[in-house]
C-alpha cells in the first residue's frame, strides 16, 4: 500500500516536471515573426554582445590595473545579467542560413539545450568573477578572468557562432 502511494506520487511529480520543463523549452525557441521582426532580434542581440564585449574590456583593464573594483564589478554583473537573455535573443529562422550576414550557426537550434547551458555557464563564470573581485585576491581574480572569457564566451562562440573577419 504504502510502497504503490509512494510510486504514484513519483510518478505524478516525474510528470509535473517534465510538463514543466516541456513548456519552459516549447516557449524558450519560438519563431520569429517575420523579417521585420527577425532584424529587429538580430539588432538586439548584436547590442547584447557588443555590450557583453565592453565589458570584457572593463575587467581585462581591471586585471591591468586600469579600472576600480567597483567598475569591474558592475561590469561582471552587467554580463551576468545579459546572459540570462541569450537565449530569448536567438528565435528560430534567424541563423546563417536564412540571414547572410549573420554568425549564428543553425546548430543553435539543433542543439538548443546545449546552447541554453553555454549560456547558463555565463552565467556562473560572471557570478564567480563577481566573488573573485570581492576577495581582492590577485590570482583568484586572474583564473575567473581568463575562465570567464575561454568558457563562459568562448564555450559558446566555438560551437555556436561563425566568426567572421
Ligand atoms: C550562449 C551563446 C553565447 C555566449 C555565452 C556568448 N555569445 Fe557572443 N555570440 C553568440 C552568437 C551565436 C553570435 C553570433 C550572432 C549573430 O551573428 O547573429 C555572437 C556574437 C558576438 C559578437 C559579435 C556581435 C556583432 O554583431 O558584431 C560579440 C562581440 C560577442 N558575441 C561577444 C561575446 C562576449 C564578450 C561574450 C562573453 C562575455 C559572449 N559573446 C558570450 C553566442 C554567444
Amino acid at each position: 500500500m504504502m510502497a504503490s502511494q509512494h510510486s504514484t506520487r513519483a510518478a505524478s511529480i516525474a510528470l509535473i516536471v517534465g510538463l514543466v520543463f516541456g513548456a519552459c523549452g516549447a516557449s524558450a525557441q519560438e519563431r520569429v515573426a517575420g523579417d521585420d521582426e527577425a532584424e529587429k532580434v538580430m539588432e538586439m542581440r548584436s547590442q547584447t554582445m557588443k555590450g557583453l564585449g565592453r565589458s570584457m574590456r572593463t575587467l581585462r583593464d581591471f586585471a591591468r590595473g586600469r579600472k576600480d573594483a567597483e567598475e569591474a564589478v558592475m561590469a561582471a554583473s552587467d554580463i551576468e545579467k545579459a546572459s540570462t537573455e541569450i537565449p530569448s535573443l536567438f528565435p528560430i529562422g534567424t541563423g546563417l542560413d536564412e540571414f547572410l550576414d549573420s554568425e549564428a550557426k543553425e546548430v543553435i537550434w539543433e542543439e538548443w539545450d546545449a546552447f541554453t547551458a553555454a549560456s547558463q555557464q555565463l552565467t556562473e563564470k560572471a557570478a564567480a568573477m563577481v566573488a573573485a573581485i570581492e576577495s581582492a585576491d590577485q590570482g583568484r581574480i586572474r583564473e575567473a578572468f581568463g575562465d570567464l572569457g575561454r568558457n563562459g564566451c568562448g564555450g559558446c562562440h566555438n560551437r555556436f557562432r561563425e566568426e567572421r573577419d
